[in-house]
């Protein structure tokens, strides 16, 4: 009897110790809001309002046109060629920031603002969601799975967790077609994420060694030969470099490399290991020993 209780307590301890501790963050919450010129961002009085509470990206960088392709980057380091909107579904060979987090078994959520349904699959409900906004939905990885497919879940999911004291170790919200700007205004787009914030920030589950990350998918300007867009880094995980300036060369692919190297998961062999493309967040990468790599004039990503 002792033996076995003292065998499972050894079993209870291996499982617990294959969870790599994130070396700058137990939480990443990545939010984009839409087509918008890093100018314009910069210039918007409600996002400028937030500098003071975190770290302002003022050298990140979409990485091709149109919306749905730069979702893909974010989350698998590349976008395959699908330089358009339409519904994809990439086989089981392509693999995500998901397998990398599950290997390890660290958690993840997509929380999808009017999602009509857990693991919906349609392309538009004719509501405010729209699936080229949702890219884990395009990855048979995870749409075929049923386990995994759970993970895509209305936003509303995201009280509910928070209620329960959870908090994924990555989450992808992504706000709807007004919410994120693409049908309104940066002005809208921003006002509404000031207001979904404050209430997280100070929410002692969601505010737990968290990183918040706002970025957009693209600049508006399909001439900006950079894609030049602002990406302001939030939560508590940069308490301690509030109201800084970063200017290190980053790009979409960064959410998986900032990720990937923050717990120690390997890589996907794409672009988010293809310097300089996959800098890592400057404090997470003087954490963890990541090199990044300065730019002087960043590559054509239109
Ligand atoms: C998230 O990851 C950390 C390691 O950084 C772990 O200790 C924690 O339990 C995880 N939290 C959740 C909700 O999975
Ligand atoms: C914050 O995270 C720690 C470590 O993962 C956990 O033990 C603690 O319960 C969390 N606090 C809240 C309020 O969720």
């Amino acid at each position: 009897m002792f033996k076995k209780l003292a065998s499972l307590a050894l079993l209870a301890a291996a499982v617990t110790a294959q969870v790599p501790k994130g070396k700058a963050f137990d939480h990443i919450f990545i939010v984009f809001l839409e087509n918008t010129d890093y100018d314009l961002a910069n210039s918007d009085p409600n996002l400028r309002s937030l500098f003071s509470s975190g770290v302002a990206l003022n050298n990140y960088h979409g990485v091709t046109h149109p919306s749905q392709p730069n979702y893909f980057a974010a989350i698998a380091g590349d976008y395959f060629g699908y330089k358009d909107d339409n519904a994809h579904n990439l086989d089981t060979s392509y693999k995500t920031v998901v397998d990398l987090l599950e290997a390890k078994g660290l958690t993840w959520r997509s929380y999808q603002e009017n999602l009509p349904s857990v693991c919906y699959t349609g392309t538009s409900s004719k509501s405010l969601y729209y699936r080229k906004h949702n890219p884990f939905i395009s990855f048979d990885l995870i749409s075929k799975d049923a386990t995994r497919c759970k993970n895509i879940v209305p936003s509303t999911q995201l009280q509910t967790d928070l209620q329960a004291g959870y908090l994924p170790n990555y989450s992808f919200y992504t706000p709807n077609i007004k919410n994120d700007g693409h049908d309104t205004t940066v002005g809208y787009a921003s006002k509404w994420f000031s207001g979904f914030l404050a209430p997280l920030l100070s929410n002692p589950t969601f505010n737990n060694n968290t990183l918040v990350v706002l970025t957009f998918d693209e600049a508006d300007d399909y001439t900006d030969k950079t894609n030049h867009i602002l990406g302001l880094l939030l939560g508590d995980a940069v308490k301690n470099i509030k109201n800084t300036v970063d200017s290190t060369f980053y790009t979409q692919y960064s959410l998986i490399s900032t990720v990937t190297s923050n717990w120690g998961l390997g890589n996907l062999g794409r672009n988010d290991i293809n310097k300089p493309l996959s800098n890592v967040f400057s404090f997470v990468a003087a954490l963890t020993g990541y090199q990044n790599v300065a730019v002087t004039n960043p590559p054509p990503l239109n």
